[in-house]
């Protein structure tokens, strides 16, 4: 692994390991209600993912392995053989990655707001094309338009919560951006990897999500009956920000049950 990069990350309590992965373009603060909440049962912790918050942003393409790779050297780092990992949206596509690449390191996966599905072809040459505009004019020019669709419609996106997404958002280096851009473009399509029931995997929704349509989960579910999906009222594409408490309480379900 001598070329993952050292992950800036945030721990907190003690017990069965759980990793908090945030997505695209954020850090890991967007799990601050669950960091604190689920610390008094669970070792919680969440890392900047490379190319975001405090984490290093090298040049080139961040495959979702790779993502996955720098996870699995932070938890090397902290002495974690196996951990829950719990991925919002890109998160989700790393966890994925790396019950594919190291599933002795996966004790479950909780997919929030997040799917299993590569992208389109249309969908993935807007993401290459978004790359080359990041690096070419910044990180603004990509993410600028992004805040609305996040949070559920019709968010005050002058609230506190919104102006927090808003300036993690902003404070993305333009190369972390283009790295998950290709990366994401170019990740495979992970389906197989929710067939088996072991480890455990779940997911966790938010109904008015605008950017992963809920009746596609729902349409995967249906086919997998041992893959339960949780479905949060008012709550969008960040239900960790938009319904925390709902989030937490999910999450603890899932995570007590698992446990057992
Ligand atoms: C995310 O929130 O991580 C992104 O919306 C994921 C994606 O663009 O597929």
């Amino acid at each position: 692994m001598s070329d993952t990069v050292r992950l800036h990350y945030e721990e907190q309590g003690a017990g069965q390991p759980v990793l908090l992965l945030h997505g695209y373009p954020l850090d890991h603060t967007i799990w601050r209600a669950q960091m604190a909440a689920l610390s008094d049962s669970f070792r919680v912790v969440a890392p900047d993912l490379r190319g975001h918050g405090q984490s290093p942003a090298p040049a080139g393409e961040y495959a979702m392995e790779t993502l996955a790779a720098d996870v699995a050297a932070l938890l090397d780092r902290l002495g974690i053989a196996q951990a829950v990992w719990v991925g919002h949206s890109m998160g989700g596509y790393v966890a994925l990655a790396a019950l594919r690449t190291m599933p002795e390191r996966v004790a479950g996966v909780v997919l929030c707001a997040s799917h299993p599905f590569a992208d389109p072809p249309d969908k993935a040459q807007a993401r290459r094309d978004n790359a080359r505009r990041a690096l070419a004019e910044g990180t603004a020019a990509v993410v600028g338009g992004m805040l609305a669709s996040l949070f559920r419609p019709d968010t005050n996106l002058e609230s506190i919560p919104a102006h927090r997404v808003r300036t993690i958002m902003l404070g993305t280096p333009a190369q972390g951006v283009a790295g998950v851009l290709l990366g994401m473009a170019a990740r495979r399509d992970a389906v197989d990897l929710l067939r088996a029931p072991a480890p455990p995997k779940a997911i966790i929704a938010g109904r008015d999500d605008q950017i992963i349509r809920l009746t596609d989960l729902q349409a995967l579910t249906a086919q997998l009956p041992h893959l339960s999906l949780r479905v949060l009222d008012d709550a969008g594409h960040l239900p960790m920000i938009e319904q925390p408490d709902a989030t937490t309480a999910a999450l603890r379900d899932l995570l007590s049950y698992w446990k057992r």
